[in-house]
């Protein structure tokens, strides 16, 4: 698949998501297969550039390409400068969020609540796309409410203004992460775009039944997955109809993970942040039960120690894991 003259490795993309997947998620991701991959959202508020936050959504992943950065505002001159910002790092792909329904985005009337006013969404993309010589793509939600049609009128006015590329989300904006994903407006948006412009369909796809049925319906070129690859991100081997990594190999990822996030923020601030990923690889490996146990460590030497008893109980799966892991829990 290509993004304008780039080309992907497959057409099996990682959503981002702001708090989830960071360059330490990002890594694995590109690992176990994804084909394209972009940033967390970062702000494209000259002010905000130097914070800590924004810092770290920088940070490009080792060995990955093309390298996308997703950015969020209103103001066209603004989103412009800080995507040529962002090129002159050697950014390769710049992506503009017109999805997000989090009201701390909407409030400024950025992310989704951009569908209600097409002009500026299509003011923002034009600039953008003047300002930076590489592809700009933009990611949307069907619509303000279900089947208002907006998203698909965004997709092709963004298209018209210079992107090369569109994510659809199967849902409106009122939806947020609620009810069922509606595939239809991706594939008005496919049949009524050139065929030069690739779209990816998005939206709770878990599987690969679930991606196969997500581009029959849609017709789109390539599918992007979120928050069924947290705790398994094994799921891009699954996609591309590869071998899944055995319980051991699964267990030294979730250890890696755990450690390089300790590396990327700092064990302190790390203790915290690596909870919400724990809980989902618990959840997947069966050890949903020890959610608690993982909760109670208050540093990171104790998570990496009890991550690895957890694994080699089950693993050795000789005695039940919560009697091997808690007494060793006790001595950490
Ligand atoms: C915690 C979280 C953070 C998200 N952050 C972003 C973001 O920064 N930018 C964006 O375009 N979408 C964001 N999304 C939306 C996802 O990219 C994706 O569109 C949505 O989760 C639906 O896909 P899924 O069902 O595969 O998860 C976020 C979603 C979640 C759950």
């Amino acid at each position: 698949m290509q993004i304008g003259s780039l080309t992907l490795r497959n057409p099996t993309a990682l959503a981002p998501m702001a708090g989830l997947s960071d360059v330490p998620f990002r890594t694995i991701a590109w690992r176990m297969g994804a084909g394209y991959m972009v940033s967390e959202m970062v702000s494209s508020k000259p002010e905000l550039w130097e914070t800590g936050k924004s810092r770290l959504r920088r940070v490009p992943v080792p060995g990955a390409d093309p390298v996308a950065v997703q950015i969020a505002g209103t103001d066209p001159h603004v989103m412009a400068d800080a995507a040529r910002r962002h090129v002159q790092d050697g950014v390769q792909v710049i992506d503009i969020n017109f999805g997000c329904p989090a009201k701390k985005v909407c409030r400024k009337a950025a992310g989704s609540a951009l569908l209600g006013d097409l002009d500026l969404l299509a003011r923002i993309v034009a600039a953008v796309a003047h300002a930076v010589p590489v592809p700009v793509t933009v990611k949307t939600r069907t619509g303000l409410e279900p089947g208002d049609d907006l998203g698909v009128q965004a997709g092709l006015m963004a298209a018209a203004n210079g992107a090369q590329m569109i994510v659809m989300h199967g849902r409106s904006r009122a939806c947020r992460f609620k009810g069922g994903v509606d595939f239809m407006p991706v594939n008005r948006l496919v049949e009524s775009l050139d065929a030069s412009i690739p779209v990816l369909v998005n939206g709770d796809i878990r599987c690969r039944q679930d991606a196969e049925r997500a581009l029959r319906e849609s017709g789109a070129a390539g599918v992007m997955v979120g928050r069924a690859a947290i705790g398994r991100p094994w799921l891009f081997a699954e996609l591309a109809g590869q071998a899944l990594p055995d319980k051991n190999a699964q267990w030294q990822i979730v250890v890696e993970h755990v450690q390089s996030m300790h590396e990327f923020y700092g064990t302190t601030a790390a203790v915290g942040i690596v909870r919400k990923h724990v809980i989902a690889y618990l959840q997947e490996l069966g050890c949903a039960a020890l959610t608690s146990q993982f909760l109670a460590l208050s540093c990171a030497a104790s998570q990496i120690a009890w991550l690895q008893q957890c694994a080699a109980a089950d693993l050795g799966n000789a005695i039940s894991i919560n009697r091997r892991v808690a007494p060793a829990l006790q001595a950490a």
